[in-house]
């Protein structure tokens, strides 16, 4: 039976476990959107801290993809010296490199940017947080698919072992997925076209054993909007007109942010979603949403609820959450750094 520390091989990934650093904006960048020192130490804690998967937050593919001023950036080839010192530290501690590359769409946070969406509809018309996007039209479509293809191969040479395309949140490519934001009535109506361009974009950039993931919100909870088993449709439909190995290897599963809603949340919300469309897809998911202990974490691979668990905020406060699970859990694993074993064993 698997458990939280059973290896896990997605193409030419193996990962030492099943527990995944969720992408997590670090605001921690400035206008350029190079990686900081910041980064550096954030990143390669939680690498010596055994997680298996280190992805890096939401890392705009075009300057006004950005959902703050203060986001990492792949905009441009000179963003990939210092995201390839970011892999190379989290390889050193035996962790593998995932980066979510994202277009934060009608949700860009930075003023001077222009605001680009599906269609023009308020985020929020009454107390507008962000300004009212404009419709893309062809052009601005093919300028976004041509970014995420420059941008995977970007990741490529910064040496990411995996791709994450973030989908979820309401950002651009969800916002072209979801109904409650995409009222065109061209052959995008659908939502699914566009995803399906930057797969085939980023699949001819990259080789064919690197696993590329998409990041979903599985539920807008709103009426009218997306529930898990419209979102694997969508899915499975895209995945039908995927060459063989050239589509989705895996799904992070969220929810909620493509428009205000009151989200009933407590530990381990998002798991049905993950199990929904892991049965629907036939496709790996990853789960989590308010995982806190080892015992919940362990819980949702022994029951083949999903492949592989995310953790985001207690990874924040506790980037040695791993290696107190393996106390927990009782497993026994190699230490990154090997001195850090002193702990365990107390001599
Ligand atoms: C500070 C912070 C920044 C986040 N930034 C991102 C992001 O860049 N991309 C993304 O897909 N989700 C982002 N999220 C959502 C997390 O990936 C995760 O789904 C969420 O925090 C729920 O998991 P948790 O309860 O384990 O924290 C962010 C969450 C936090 C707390």
């Amino acid at each position: 039976m698997n458990h939280l520390f059973t290896p896990f091989t997605l193409k030419s990934m193996t990962l030492r476990n099943r527990i995944v650093m969720a992408p997590m904006c670090m605001y921690s960048s400035d206008q350029t959107g190079f990686v900081k020192p910041f980064h550096m130490t954030h990143y390669e804690t939680r690498a010596m801290g055994g997680t298996a998967l280190v992805i890096l937050e939401a890392t705009a593919v075009e300057a006004r993809g950005r959902i703050s001023a203060e986001d990492l950036g792949i905009w441009s080839d000179t963003h990939v010296e210092g995201l390839k010192q970011l892999t190379e530290v989290i390889h050193r501690h035996g962790a593998k490199a995932g980066i979510q590359l994202a277009h934060a769409g009608r949700k860009c946070g930075v003023p001077s940017e222009d605001m680009i969406a599906p269609s023009p509809v308020w985020f929020e018309e009454a107390e507008p947080s962000y300004r009212l996007p404009r419709e893309m039209n062809i052009d601005d479509i093919q300028t976004v698919v041509e970014a995420f293809k420059q941008a995977a191969r970007r990741a490529l040479e910064a040496g990411f072992d995996f791709i994450e395309l973030h989908g979820a949140h309401g950002y651009l490519i969800n916002a072209y997925l979801s109904p409650l934001t995409n009222f065109r009535n061209d052959q995008y109506a659908d939502g699914t076209l566009l995803l399906e361009e930057i797969l085939n974009a980023v699949h001819s950039v990259l080789p064919s054993h690197l696993p590329v993931g998409l990041r979903i919100s599985a539920e807008d909870y709103a009426e009218g909007g997306n529930l898990p088993e419209h979102l694997a449709e969508k899915i499975n439909r895209v995945m039908k007109k995927m060459p063989e190995g050239q589509g989705i290897d895996l799904i992070n599963v969220s929810s909620g942010g493509v428009v205000p809603s009151r989200i009933n949340v407590f530990d381990g919300y998002q798991t049905r979603h993950a199990e929904i469309i892991g049965q629907l897809t036939h496709i790996p998911v990853m789960s989590g949403g308010r995982i806190k202990t080892a015992e919940m974490a362990d819980e949702i691979i022994r029951n083949n609820r999903a492949e592989l668990v995310f953790l985001g905020r207690q990874l924040l406060i506790d980037p040695y959450f791993p290696l107190h699970a393996a106390v927990t859990l009782k497993q026994e694993i190699d230490y990154a750094p090997v001195a850090y074993e002193r702990w365990k064993t107390g001599r």
